[in-house]
């Protein structure tokens, strides 16, 4: 299984030292939340415009906007790898069809309340689909297990249908729920406190795959 550590819970004091002590990851899962589409504000492209310069790891940009559209392309800029929207967001599909022409992976994901046959519209056209598997805003939450649900009907649509997705969870991950997720056929593991409020977080990674 991948890890992708997610910033969030990162020292925004020393970030470059905080990307550094996660170097062995295979992402970086980036946070971005505007306090409307979620009760929380984290960080704008600008914040990271100099992450490529100092990290060789994908940045896997998580987008929690209400209107993702309008800023599809400066996280872009940035250098992310994959960028990912929510599907109760504004404008999904326009949304979508602006990641992809700019040439890099496009991921959708949705909130736990949210029915995974939401993404049904969207499965043959991503990269990426993301189970929330706590309400997103904040790090540190309890794992929500039964969003493992979502992630095995994906495994079996992949299958029935030949899509080509990865399966991302993310939120509650650490030692004994990386375990469930892997067992349910999640491809990566978004992890956040459990990571960066380790000592030796490569070994954690390590420990997680
Ligand atoms: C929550 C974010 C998650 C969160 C994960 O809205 O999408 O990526 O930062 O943090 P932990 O691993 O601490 O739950
Ligand atoms: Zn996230």
């Amino acid at each position: 299984m991948f890890i992708a550590p997610s910033i969030l819970t990162a020292d925004f004091n020393q970030l470059a030292t905080e990307i550094e002590s996660v170097k062995s990851a295979d992402f970086l899962h980036l946070d971005v939340m505007d306090g409307h589409f979620v009760p929380n504000i984290s960080f704008g492209s600008h914040v990271l415009s100099g992450l490529k310069k100092i990290s060789k790891v994908p940045l896997d940009t998580h987008l929690m906007l209400s209107n993702p559209l309008d800023y599809i392309d400066q996280f872009v800029e940035i250098g992310s790898s994959y960028i990912t929207v929510h599907v109760e967001a504004n404008k999904v599909q326009e949304s979508i069809n602006r990641i992809k022409a700019s040439g890099i992976k496009a991921g959708i994901t949705l909130k736990p309340k949210t029915k995974v046959e939401t993404l049904y519209p969207y499965l043959d056209q991503v990269d990426l689909v993301l189970i929330m598997s706590v309400e997103p805003g904040f790090g540190g939450q309890k794992f929500m297990v039964d969003q493992l649900e979502k992630v095995k009907a994906l495994v079996e649509l992949r299958k029935t249908y030949g899509y080509h997705y990865m399966i991302e969870i993310d939120g509650g991950i650490n030692g004994d729920t990386a375990k469930l997720a892997k067992a349910a056929g999640v491809d990566i593991a978004v992890v956040g406190s459990y990571i960066f409020n380790a000592k030796d977080r490569d070994a954690v990674i390590g420990s997680l795959r």
